[in-house]
C-alpha cells in the first residue's frame, strides 16, 4: 500500500477499547459467516458518550497473510468508495496495531476488525428465499402494486411485490454505477453480498475480492486466484483470461438479476462449472426465471453478451429499470 493508502486507513482507525459486541444469552450475536471468520452486532462509542450499533468483521484467530490482505484491500476498497446509500460504508477500522505487531503472539490478542454500516435485515438471498411462497400465491391472484416511496425505497408489508424486485434491482445499479466511477471493480457481485437494512434499503456489501483500478485506462484486471472465483457469477472472459472489468460486474449483475427474479433460486442448478464456459460460448444462458417479464429478461440478456464492450452498463440499466418502473406503476 502506498502512502495514501496507508493515511486512509489511519484516519479510519478506532480504539479497539470503544467497541463492544452485542451479546444475546451472554453469547455475542453472529450475523453473517464467511471462510474469513464472522461479522457480529456490535457497538462503538464515541467520546462524547453517544453509541452507535455497527457490523464488526473480524479475521479468524490463525488467519493467513493473503486473507489479511484481503481484509486490507476490502477496506481500502470501501473508503476509496466514499459514501453511497446503496454501497456499505466503513464506520473505522482496527487493522494498525495488527499490521504493527511484531510477533505472531502480539498479533493474535489483536485480531483486525472492520467496522462497517449495519445492514440488518439479512442478505437478499435469503430475503428473497423467506418471501417466495408469498409472492408465489400473490402474483397468481393479480400483479398489484405496494407504494413505493418518491426515492425508490421499497416499503415491503405482507408482501413483496414485482415493482419492488424492480426497485431493488435499480438500487442495485445505482450503487454500482457509483462504484464504477470510483473505478473499483468488485468482482463478486451476488444475491449473498448484498444485504438489506431494516427499512429496506439495499446496500452492496463483500468487497473482500474487489479491486480499485488506478486509471481508466487501466480497463482490466488480472488475479491469479482461481480457487476464490464465483464461478457461476463470474463473466467468461474473467473465468477463463482473469481479465476483470466494470464490463464483468455487469455479467455478474445480470445473474444476480436472474437471482432476484426467480426468488432466490440457484443459477446453473446441476450444471458443472467445467462445462460453464463452453456451454456460455456455445450460447446457452440461464432460461426466464418465473417472475420477470419479457422485458426485465432481455435487460439480463444485455449483461450476458460474450463481447464485453457488447454489454450494456450500469447507466443505461438504472434507466432501463426507471422506465420498467413507470411502467408498472
Ligand atoms: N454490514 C456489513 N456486513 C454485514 C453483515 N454481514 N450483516 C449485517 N450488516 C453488515
Amino acid at each position: 500500500i502506498n502512502d495514501f493508502e496507508w493515511k486512509m486507513l489511519k484516519d479510519s482507525h478506532i480504539n479497539r477499547e470503544s467497541v463492544k459486541c452485542e451479546v444475546e444469552h451472554s453469547m455475542p450475536i453472529i450475523l453473517g459467516t464467511g471462510n474469513f471468520g464472522h461479522v457480529y452486532k456490535g457497538e462503538i462509542s464515541s467520546r462524547d458518550g453517544s453509541k452507535r450499533l455497527v457490523a464488526v468483521k473480524r479475521l479468524n484467530d490463525g488467519y493467513k497473510p493473503k486473507e489479511l490482505g484481503h481484509f486490507l484491500m476490502e477496506a481500502l476498497t470501501l473508503l476509496k468508495a466514499g459514501s453511497h446509500r446503496n454501497v456499505i460504508s466503513l464506520e473505522g477500522s482496527i487493522l494498525l496495531d495488527t499490521l504493527a505487531g511484531s510477533n505472531a503472539e502480539e498479533t493474535l490478542e489483536k485480531p483486525p476488525i472492520l467496522l462497517m454500516e449495519l445492514a440488518d435485515a439479512g442478505n437478499l438471498k435469503h430475503f428473497l428465499q423467506d418471501r417466495r411462497l408469498d409472492f408465489e400465491t400473490a402474483n397468481k391472484c393479480i400483479i398489484q402494486i405496494t407504494e413505493t416511496t418518491s426515492n425508490g425505497d421499497i416499503m415491503i408489508g405482507k408482501n413483496l411485490w414485482l415493482k419492488d424486485l424492480t426497485s431493488i434491482s435499480r438500487q442495485i445499479a445505482m450503487g454500482m454505477n457509483h462504484l464504477a466511477s470510483k473505478k473499483i471493480v468488485h468482482r463478486d457481485l451476488a444475491a449473498r453480498n448484498v444485504l438489506l437494512t431494516s427499512n429496506k434499503i439495499v446496500k452492496i456489501a463483500d468487497f473482500g475480492l474487489s479491486k480499485h483500478m488506478r486509471n481508466l485506462q487501466q480497463l482490466y484486471y488480472r488475479i491469479h486466484e482461481p480457487e476464490m472465483t464465483p464461478a457461476k457469477w463470474t463473466a467468461p472472459e474473467a473465468l477463463c483470461d482473469n481479465i476483470y472489468s466494470l464490463k464483468s460486474d455487469v455479467w455478474s449483475f445480470g445473474v444476480l438479476l436472474w437471482e432476484i427474479f426467480s426468488m432466490g433460486k440457484q443459477p446453473y442448478l446441476g450444471i458443472p462449472v467445467s462445462q460453464l464456459y463452453t456451454r456460455l460460448y456455445r450460447g446457452y444462458r440461464l432460461e426466464q426465471p418465473d417472475f420477470a417479464t419479457k422485458a426485465t429478461y432481455a435487460l439480463m440478456k444485455k449483461c450476458w453478451v460474450w463481447d464485453p464492450k457488447g454489454r450494456t452498463d450500469f447507466s443505461k440499466l438504472i434507466d432501463d429499470f426507471e422506465e420498467t418502473l413507470l411502467s408498472v406503476a
